[in-house]
């Protein structure tokens, strides 16, 4: 049985159905739900279900987390999951769980995503904006906001007359499907046993299984677990590469997606920083000196020339015209070099 504790604020519609979909079988407890607001709707909810909830004050989130992971401890919590969660984790918990915290944001992360962007907000924003998509992102929680590793993410359309709370409620559906389904990813993740793992990644060694006729993926094989129906409604995951366990999951998230699906994940790092550096670096290199050897020997002719030096001019004259063209030319390398370096990201 893998503990869970649940982390809201607000109405709680996610943590509500994160608790239906795993009370239907016996592998995942909802073991806590704590709030930070006195009278979170996520309260009613949950005693409507049994679970037990803990208000606990902004306060102590702030200065005294370490009670938070006395809690989360002697429930002996397996995975914390933000569903709502308006409120920083403190890296005191985020030590305590190490990649065990998780989080749902109401749109497709990197985008609309850090501070002040949460719920409506959010909403508000992609419509604004005049967006044709947006979605959901269940990724882990970081001490940045919205910046940890992306578990999985699920696109959601939005429409010409969409208005932030209709477009709410589509993102809440689409929320509701995917994060039990991330949930019991990430409880894979952590959660498979080294000797277990082992055995079924080499069938033909003692303790080994038969290998499963068709690969099954991490949710049907949860579904399997729990005892609840799965129906696929995107990318299938393929069984876990031996020695490469964590990532597991990530294989399917790059199959193309059809629209309302798991969508592919990003195949490359975004450019580092540095990259760009390097570039405007090189170009003033290629150009700018260049270029001001060209100007010194240009103002080198006028005045030569002014001191009846004419060969001496003339010669000022050549090397400014060479200068010139290396400027040019190294100019044209580099930019040839860059732009098209920059569109396929290096
Ligand atoms: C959800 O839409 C969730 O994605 C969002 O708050 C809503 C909570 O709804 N979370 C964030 O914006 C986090 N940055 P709920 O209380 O009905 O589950």
């Amino acid at each position: 049985m893998k503990n869970i504790a649940i982390l809201a604020s607000g109405s709680g519609t996610n943590a509500e159905n994160i608790a239906r979909f795993f009370g239907e079988g016996n592998k995942v407890k909802v073991a806590l739900v704590i709030t930070n607001r006195r009278n979170a709707g996520v309260i009613d909810r949950m005693e409507k279900l049994g679970i037990d909830t803990e208000y606990v004050p902004n306060r102590v989130w702030d200065e005294c987390p370490e009670r938070i992971v006395e809690m989360l401890r002697f429930r002996q919590i397996d995975l914390v999951v933000l569903a709502g969660f308006m409120h920083y984790v403190s890296p005191v918990i985020l030590k305590a769980f190490p990649d065990r915290v998780i989080n749902i944001h109401p749109s497709l992360l990197p985008a609309y995503g850090g501070k002040g962007m949460w719920g409506h907000h959010v909403h508000q924003a992609v419509v604004a904006a005049g967006e044709k998509e947006s979605g959901v992102t269940v990724h882990y929680v970081t001490e940045i906001f919205d910046d940890g590793e992306i578990l999985m993410q699920q696109r959601v359309p939005v429409l010409p007359d969409d208005t932030p709370e209709s477009l709410e409620q589509r993102i809440h559906k689409a929320e509701y499907e995917l994060y039990p389904r991330a949930i019991a990813a990430a409880l894979r993740r952590i959660g498979s046993d080294p000797e277990e793992r082992t055995a079924a990644e080499n069938p033909g060694t003692p303790g080994g299984s038969n290998p499963p006729a068709v690969p099954k993926s991490v949710e049907q094989e949860w579904a399997e677990v729990l005892k609840v129906k799965y129906e696929p409604s995107g990318a299938s995951v393929p069984p876990p590469v031996p020695g490469k366990p964590d990532e597991a999951i990530r294989p399917a998230l790059h199959q193309p997606a059809a629209p309302g699906s798991p969508v592919q994940m990003p195949e490359r790092e975004p450019m580092p920083p540095t990259y760009m550096l390097w570039a405007v670096l090189s170009a003033i290199l290629c150009c700018f000196l260049p270029g001001i050897a060209a100007v010194i020997f240009s103002s080198m002719v006028s005045s030569r020339y002014n001191r009846n030096d004419f060969e001496g001019a003339r010669r000022a004259s050549k090397w400014a015209e060479i200068w010139i063209i290396i400027s040019f030319v190294l100019g044209v390398i580099s930019a040839s070099l860059y732009i098209p370096l920059t569109l396929v990201g290096l």
